[in-house]
């Protein structure tokens, strides 16, 4: 007798789709990230071959979520007192050249993204220092730069990409971390090494196939964040585009008043990430009720820390924690939302039409 079985399926671990097994891998993709990098009695983040580098300024080149990733990883540079702005890798000709003692870093999971390879090779030849942030040894970036920092998220199939930024945006904050040396630096590595545990929280918890069921018809999605939590807006929507096939736009809070607000609707639900109880949560909660009024749908994904869960339809549940590591819980709810309403609708979840894993062209 022979047992049929299919390589692929037995790949899912019983999973239905690999992007989902690969959204549940993401505790482990995290403690693989954060291994052996972070000595927690000292406070400190240690990683031998960034020691010496203090950069004056660092620009960052990516494509798809990497560049959200990205724009994540400017806001961390920046905040820890670096220059630091994040360049879609096909815009990255209009850049100012980067001066002598700027870092240029490719965020780029498989390290292979034609676009990505194309301005990293373009800031070497200006001269600029340049390091790539990938999930693959050997790849092609890891190759041509002068560093190469790995996220250790382990293979990623599903086309769109999941375990691989919330790795990313994990080991930017290593980054980050690695290179300055600020008051938040001890707060932040307590986040991070209870970050594993709280996704795994979100994942055993969270409502969102119901909020999903509730919207899977509706005729867009938008998604609000603001600091730390706009690249996460931008990633919601993002993924709901390319598995669901649906209309998804993520906004700065702030932005949404200064045009989208006249595409709101009964039927355009409002994912708004709000967290903390600052000024920040504080303004994001005024755009909520903005939406609100106009009788769209909110969900709130949010610590429960501000009022707006008075004001929202559905609410996805995050712990306290610091707002950085925030944004990667916000981001499992949303991945499970997007999963949800594409397997919902029908959709080849794995291999969205017209796209491609890794793109090796301009
Ligand atoms: C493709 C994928 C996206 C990915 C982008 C950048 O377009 O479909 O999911 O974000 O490439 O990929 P990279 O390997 O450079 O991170």
């Amino acid at each position: 007798d022979t047992v049929q079985w299919d390589p692929e399926e037995t790949g899912k671990s019983g999973y239905d789709h690999f992007m989902l097994k690969e959204i549940h891998e993401q505790p482990r993709a995290l403690r693989q990230c954060l291994r052996g990098r972070v000595d927690e009695m000292a406070g400190t983040v240690d990683i031998e071959d960034l020691a010496d580098l203090s950069p004056s300024g660092v620009q960052f080149v990516a494509c798809g979520t990497s560049y959200h990733a990205a724009l994540y990883g400017a806001q961390l540079f920046r905040d820890a007192g670096i220059p630091a702005q994040a360049f879609l890798a096909s815009e990255y000709a209009t850049a100012t050249p980067p001066t002598g003692e700027a870092l240029v870093v490719g965020v780029t999971q498989s390290g292979e993204t034609a676009d990505t390879l194309s301005a990293l090779r373009a800031a070497r030849k200006r001269g600029a220092r340049t390091m790539a942030v990938t999930n693959v040894v050997g790849s092609t970036a890891a190759r041509e730069c002068d560093h190469a920092f790995y996220i250790r998220a382990g293979p990623e199939i599903g086309v769109a990409a999941t375990k691989t930024f919330s790795s990313q945006l994990t080991a930017l904050n290593l980054l980050a971390l690695g290179m300055t040396n600020t008051q938040e630096t001890r707060e932040t590595i307590t986040a991070l090494r209870e970050l594993p545990g709280n996704v795994q929280r979100i994942l055993d918890e969270s409502n969102a196939e119901e909020v999903a069921e509730t919207y899977e018809n509706s005729d867009a999605y938008f998604f609000i964040g603001r600091g730390y939590q706009f690249p996460v807006a931008l990633e919601g929507a993002l993924k709901m585009k390319e598995i669901t096939y649906k209309h998804a736009e993520g906004f700065a809070s702030g932005e949404l008043k200064h045009g989208p607000l006249a595409l709101v609707t009964q039927n355009t639900p409002v994912f708004a990430v709000v967290t903390g109880d600052g000024e920040q949560a504080r303004k994001t909660l005024g755009n909520v009720k903005e939406v609100e009024a106009r009788d769209a749908p909110v969900v709130a994904i949010t610590d429960g820390q501000s009022e707006v869960e008075r004001y929202a339809d559905h609410v996805l549940e995050l712990p306290e924690t610091h707002p950085r590591a925030a944004a990667v819980l916000a981001n499992t709810h949303l991945q499970l939302v997007s999963y949800h309403v594409a397997s919902l609708l029908g959709r080849n979840i794995d291999k969205p039409r017209n796209l491609a894993k890794s793109v090796t062209v301009e």
